[in-house]
């Protein structure tokens, strides 16, 4: 029995900054921003935007779930909003699941949402007639004025993962990697994030390396074997660098297709911005619905989260997967967002860093997902619904 990806929902917020709009801001050059970091644009979340109502309205655009299969819904976040409660059973309020669903959140800097596929997998293949839904949802911040403030973003990817899936199998196996180190981390008393990105940089390719060369050796695979390597996309040029160890030493077939292929699978990341724990998967459709791929297409995943845990697996293209997508939904997604000023941006984005005064009620633009989140009560989050 075959188990892997069934659907897929995104989700991004409705405002977004121009990249030559920070760089002039920032007095940078412009060049700088689009290729030495490889970002054109970065979608900017409001107040009434956070992970769980961008996880609610990203899983509101998978196509069908049969909500009496669903026996495992997981939210992988860096984002969360309560210390104790997951953020999945507000998810599970919001799309009525029963109650004997199991549901829980996962944190592991941006390898969150695939400890969620993985745990996802092995369930399906234990229980075949149910199958998972997994959110990565992420608010990625610095902060205005750091180096990282180019390589921010928000939105979320929603999957449904059962057997017999109609978009991608997950293969058996996988070869991780993890050491303790201090890339990447978010103090509990800090909003935005702290980064030596130079020095993450160094980790991810190592991580990156690693696995790569372990998942080869454990599957007998050359790299001429892959369609497509695909990666976490903090910004296009990390994966870039990646993608460039590995078609060094290929021929001209095989460096030309894994070079085109990973274009294609950076367009969604290069104007979205870092999705954090969702960035690998918002790879996948990117590359899926801007190609054509041959049914059973290997694809290889590389997993990044900061701190720092690395995993390498893969996945083969279905027949027809094109019938499960909305490429055209996507595009009307991404063209809804409203151009930030650079000032209307900080104002915008420093208001969000904090919840509103409890007892207040948030307004969302009529622009912004059906969810949003509406402030607190008694200090009880709200979700509302337009
Ligand atoms: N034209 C073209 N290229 C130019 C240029 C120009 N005019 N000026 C500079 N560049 C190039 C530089 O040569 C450099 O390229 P290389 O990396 O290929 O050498 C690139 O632009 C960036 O220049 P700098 O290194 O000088 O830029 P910087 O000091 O401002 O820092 C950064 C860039 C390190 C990426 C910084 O933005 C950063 O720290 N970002 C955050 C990184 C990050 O997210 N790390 C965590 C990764 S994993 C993750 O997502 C976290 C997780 O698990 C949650």
């Amino acid at each position: 029995m075959q188990v892997g990806i069934d659907q897929i929902g995104f989700y991004t917020p409705n405002k977004y900054v121009d990249m030559v709009d920070l760089a002039h801001a920032r007095n940078e050059d412009v060049d700088k921003y689009l290729i030495g970091i490889g970002q054109s644009q970065m979608s900017v979340a409001d107040q009434t935007q956070d992970a769980v109502s961008m996880g609610i309205n990203a899983t509101q655009y998978l196509p069908q779930i049969d909500r009496e299969q669903v026996g495992l819904l997981i939210f992988g976040t860096e984002s969360g909003v309560d210390q104790s409660k997951s953020a999945s059973l507000f998810v599970k309020s919001a799309l009525n699941l029963a109650p004997e669903v199991r549901t829980f959140e996962v944190k592991e800097a941006c390898f969150g949402m695939t400890a969620g596929v993985m745990i996802a997998r092995d369930y399906v293949r234990l229980h075949p007639y149910h199958s998972a839904i997994v959110i990565g949802s992420d608010l990625a911040r610095y902060g205005i004025g750091t180096s990282g403030e180019v390589t921010q973003g928000a939105g979320s990817v929603s999957l449904l993962i059962k057997a017999n899936p109609r978009i991608l199998t997950l293969n058996d196996g996988h070869s991780a990697f993890s050491q303790d180190v201090n890339d990447f981390w978010r103090p509990n008393n800090s909003a935005t994030a702290l980064v030596d990105g130079k020095y993450s940089t160094q980790v991810y390719l190592d991580f990156f390396q690693r696995t790569f060369t372990d998942y080869q050796k454990l599957k007998k695979l050359q790299t001429s074997d892959f369609t497509a390597l695909i990666y976490h996309l903090p910004f296009t040029k990390m994966g870039l660098k990646a993608n460039r160890l590995a078609i060094a030493d290929q021929d001209e077939a095989t460096s030309e297709l894994l070079a085109t292929n990973f274009t294609t699978a950076a367009c969604y990341g290069r104007v979205v911005g870092n999705i954090y724990t969702a960035s690998l998967y918002l790879s996948l459709l990117s590359l899926l619905e801007n190609s054509i791929l041959p049914a059973d297409a290997l694809i290889g995943l590389f997993s990044y989260g900061s701190g720092a845990m690395g995993e390498f697996f893969s996945g083969k293209t279905v027949a027809n997967y094109e019938k499960m997508l909305n490429p055209s939904g996507t595009k009307k997604l991404l063209q809804r967002r409203q151009k930030l000023a650079i000032p209307e941006y900080e104002r915008i984005f420093t208001t969000a860093l904090s919840d509103p005064i409890d007892g207040t009620t948030l307004i969302s633009d009529e622009e912004a997902g059906y969810w949003y989140f509406a402030g607190t009560k008694n200090r009880i989050r709200q979700y509302r619904q337009k």
